[in-house]
């Protein structure tokens, strides 16, 4: 059983990938959830890590990973809830079932997630444990191509203001909201070059910087209940 664990979703690929990576070189242990079995995973579990392979999208999955956290961590140092699925309003219109997959992985996982773990948060040997939620710093102002997942963002940030009030003063509960951080591989020049003029600072930063707004949450005693953007200052154009 691990001891003073850190619990973080959608570890695969990217952003996650990149956290999932850091917490173990700071020697941290690591249960990392996947979706979709790749090599990246298989790597992170050579390296210590306990792997959970759980679909987040429907109450089932939900439920199986929770019973899976129990039975692998007799404890908890943090929950990060980076697990995301990214679709668009057209998509949706096709795929109308696509809206609650959103509220299920945005919204119920972590809310049943955190109220399930809150006793291993608790028996963690820090003096304080952490829940983190990756949101988007879209919630601030609106996307008019994104409606659906905006929304399911706004309720995740939402629960880190009830859950932060409700778990003071044993757990610490924040919100992460990213701008632009990585472009996905298929993005063309064009889109490349109009989301970089959103942002006052103006390039794509990478992981990094997620990760370094994580361990500024973890390492401060003293922040609950707000959200963190790290957009390069996407709200001031
Ligand atoms: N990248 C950016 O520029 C940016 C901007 C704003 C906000 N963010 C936020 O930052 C976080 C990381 O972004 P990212 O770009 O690295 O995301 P990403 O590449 O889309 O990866 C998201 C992860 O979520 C997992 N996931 C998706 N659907 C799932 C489901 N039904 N059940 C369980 N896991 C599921 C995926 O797992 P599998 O790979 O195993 O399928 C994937 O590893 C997200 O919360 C995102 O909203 C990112």
């Amino acid at each position: 059983m691990l001891h003073d664990a850190i619990v973080l979703t959608g570890g695969g690929q990217r952003l996650g990938l990149y956290h999932a990576e850091r917490i173990l070189d700071h020697g941290w242990p690591l249960i990392v959830t996947y979706r979709t079995p790749r090599p990246s995973i298989t790597t992170l579990v050579s390296r210590g890590a306990i792997a959970i392979q759980a679909d987040l999208s429907h109450p089932e999955g939900i439920a199986a990973c929770i019973s899976a956290i129990h039975s692998h961590a007799a404890s908890l140092r943090a929950i990060i809830h980076n697990a995301s699925l990214w679709l668009d309003d057209a998509h949706l219109a096709q795929h109308p079932a696509a809206f609650d997959a959103l509220m299920q992985l945005h919204v119920h996982a972590p809310y049943r997630i955190n109220l399930a773990c809150e006793d291993l948060l608790r028996a963690g040997s820090a003096p304080l444990g952490d829940i983190i939620h990756i949101s988007d710093t879209s919630v601030r102002r609106g996307d008019a191509r994104h409606a659906a997942y905006i929304a399911s963002k706004a309720a995740l940030e939402s629960l880190s203001l009830s859950f932060a009030a409700r778990f003071a003063p044993h757990i610490k509960v924040n919100s992460i909201a990213p701008g632009l951080i990585l472009f996905n591989e298929d993005d063309d020049a064009d889109y490349r070059h109009k989301r970089l003029q959103q942002s006052a600072l103006g390039f794509e930063p990478g992981a990094q910087v997620i990760w370094q707004a994580i361990e500024c949450l973890l390492h401060n005693p003293y922040i609950t209940g707000v959200t963190l953007p790290v957009d390069g200052g996407r709200l001031l154009s």
